[in-house]
C-alpha cells in the first residue's frame, strides 16, 4: 500500500555500484523488462526486484542509489510511473508489460498494464526502440542504435555527449514524421522525449569521469543489455535533466502530432512548450488533468495530488472525497 516516499539518500557521491551485492544477472524466463534501460539495469543489478515489479519506494530508492539520480526529480519520475501504468490500490509497477504480480486490476479505466503500455508514458521517437506503430516499442532495436552511433561519430567524435543528444533528438522526431502516420509527440510524451535523451549523458557516464562523453561500447550494455561496465561508479552528484537546454535549442521541436498521414505534423498550440520558458507548471496540470485524468479518474487523481504534488504543494487542496481515498490509499 502507498506509504510516505522514503527520504533521500544519506550519502549523494560517487560510489561502486556495480558491487558484489548487485552482481549482473540476465533476466529469467518471465522476469519484465521494458523501454527504460535505467530500469532494465537497475532490476539486472537487483537494486529492485529482479522480476521487474516494483512498489514507488523501491525504486525511488534504487533510481537514487544506483545512478545517484536527484530526489525531486526521482519522486516525480517514479510517481507519474506508477499513476499512469502501475497498480495504484496493490501499490506495484511492472517496468515492462502486463504482470500478474501487480496484483488484482483497478476499476476501469486504469490499466495498470506495466511501463510496455503505448500512449501516456511510452511514446514514440525514442532513440533505441521503435513506434508503437511498428509492433515493437520497449525492445531494443539495433537499427536505431546504429543512428545514434552515427550521430556520435558525426557531431561527438565518436562518444554521446549532449551535443549528439540534440541531433539524436532531432532526428528520430524527423524519422517519425517522414514514416509513421500515427506519430504524436505531445507531453508528457514531448517532455520525456527530451529528458531521456540527456539521461545517457547524466546517469551512464561513471562518476569518476564525470565527463559528459558516454562511451558507445558502454551505452550498448546499457540500452541493449541492461548492464553496468565492471567497477561502475554512479554520478558523482545528484542528477536530473542538466544538458536539456542545450538539446532545446538544437533545433526547434513543438509538440504536436501526424494529423493525417506520413508527413502531416502539427504542432499543438494548446500543449505545453519547452521552447515557452512560462509553461513549467502547464505541463504538470496537463499531466494531472488529462493524462492522469484519463486514465484513473477517481483514485489516482488523488494520489498524484499527494505524491506527484509535493514539488507544488501550494497548489492543490484535496477536497474531503479526496482526502479520504488518499488516506485510505495510504493504510
Ligand atoms: C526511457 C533512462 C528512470 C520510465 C528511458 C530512456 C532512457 C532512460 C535513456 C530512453 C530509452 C530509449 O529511448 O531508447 C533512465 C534512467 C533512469 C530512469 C537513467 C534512472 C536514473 C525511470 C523511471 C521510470 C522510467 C523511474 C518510471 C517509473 C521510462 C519509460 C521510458 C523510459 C516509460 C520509455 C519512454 C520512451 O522512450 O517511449 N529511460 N530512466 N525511467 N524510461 Fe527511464
Ligand atoms: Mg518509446
Amino acid at each position: 500500500r502507498a506509504a510516505d516516499p522514503p527520504p533521500p539518500i544519506a550519502y549523494n557521491g560517487t560510489k561502486l555500484v556495480n558491487d558484489a551485492e548487485h552482481p549482473y544477472q540476465a533476466p529469467q524466463e518471465g522476469d519484465m523488462r521494458g523501454p527504460c534501460p535505467g530500469l532494465n539495469t537497475l532490476a539486472n543489478h537487483g537494486y529492485i526486484p529482479r522480476n521487474g515489479v516494483a512498489t514507488p519506494e523501491q525504486l525511488i530508492n534504487a533510481v537514487q542509489e544506483g545512478f545517484n539520480m536527484e530526489y525531486f526529480t526521482a519522486l516525480t519520475v517514479v510517481y507519474a510511473g506508477i499513476l499512469v501504468d502501475g497498480n495504484v490500490v496493490t501499490n506495484l509497477l511492472s517496468i515492462g508489460g502486463k504482470s500478474a504480480l501487480t496484483g488484482e486490476d483497478p476499476p476501469a479505466p486504469a490499466t495498470a498494464a506495466g511501463l510496455n503500455t503505448h500512449g501516456p508514458f511510452e511514446g514514440d521517437a525514442s532513440i533505441t526502440r521503435g513506434d508503437a506503430y511498428f509492433g515493437d516499442n520497449h525492445s531494443f532495436n539495433e537499427t536505431l542504435f546504429q543512428e545514434l552511433v552515427d550521430c556520435s561519430n558525426q557531431y561527438g567524435a565518436g562518444k554521446y555527449n549532449y551535443t549528439v543528444a540534440g541531433e539524436v533528438r532531432y532526428r528520430r522526431v524527423q524519422d517519425s514524421i517522414a514514416t509513421n502516420p500515427e506519430f504524436s509527440f505531445v507531453p508528457p510524451r514531448y517532455l520525456a522525449g527530451f529528458a531521456e535523451v540527456v539521461f545517457p549523458v547524466n546517469f551512464f557516464v561513471d562518476g569518476r569521469q564525470g565527463d559528459g562523453q558516454l562511451d558507445l561500447d558502454v551505452a550498448r550494455g546499457f540500452f541493449q543489455d541492461g548492464r553496468m561496465p565492471d567497477d561502475f561508479h554512479r554520478a558523482s552528484k545528484p542528477m536530473s535533466v542538466e544538458g536539456i537546454d542545450q538539446v532545446v535549442v538544437a533545433h526547434e521541436i513543438l509538440p504536436g502530432r501526424n494529423v493525417n498521414g506520413v508527413n502531416t505534423y502539427t504542432p499543438d498550440p494548446n500543449a505545453p512548450s519547452l521552447l515557452d520558458s512560462s509553461d513549467g507548471c502547464k505541463f504538470y496540470e496537463d499531466f494531472v488533468n488529462n493524462t492522469v485524468g484519463d486514465e484513473q479518474p477517481h483514485l489516482a487523481v488523488a494520489w498524484s495530488k499527494r505524491g506527484v504534488a509535493i514539488e507544488h504543494p501550494q497548489e492543490y487542496v484535496l477536497d474531503d472525497n479526496e482526502l479520504q481515498r488518499v488516506s485510505a490509499l495510504a493504510r
